[in-house]
């Protein structure tokens, strides 16, 4: 079987909320947080935070957007975000943004 055969027969996986995590916090969290570490913005811009997954919820298709289909985040890509990290973070919110719940109630 053709390799992109094979590579179709597999459903698409649905990342689990730890990985969005993961690529937000190492992303997007310098300047959209309660306390951004990014001296530029001592304030979040625009006042959107993904300090929870509550938070990443609420702004889920916004974050798809800029990332995936803009692609004008991160802001001028200053952390270095490559095609497969915008890829899983985009899955993780057309999955819809599965065990986000379940980890906003132990956070
Ligand atoms: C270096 C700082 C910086 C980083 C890192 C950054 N952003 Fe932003 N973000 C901004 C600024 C400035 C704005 C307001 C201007 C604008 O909307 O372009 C903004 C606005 C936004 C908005 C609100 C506007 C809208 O389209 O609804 C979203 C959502 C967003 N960013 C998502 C992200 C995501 C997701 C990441 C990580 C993948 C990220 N940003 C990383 C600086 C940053």
């Amino acid at each position: 079987m053709a390799w992109w055969l094979a590579a179709c027969d597999t459903a698409p996986r649905a990342p689990a909320y730890s990985e969005a995590r993961r690529l937000v916090d190492e992303h997007c969290i310098s300047c959209h947080s309660k306390h951004p570490t990014e001296r530029a913005f001592p304030i979040a811009p625009g006042g959107i935070v993904f300090d929870t997954a509550t938070d990443m919820v609420e702004h889920a298709e916004r974050i798809r957007v800029r990332v995936a289909l803009d692609r004008s985040m991160p802001l001028m890509n200053k952390t270095g975000m490559t095609d497969a990290e915008r890829q899983v973070l985009a899955s993780w919110v057309t999955a819809g943004t599965p065990t986000a719940t379940a980890a906003a109630s132990i956070r």
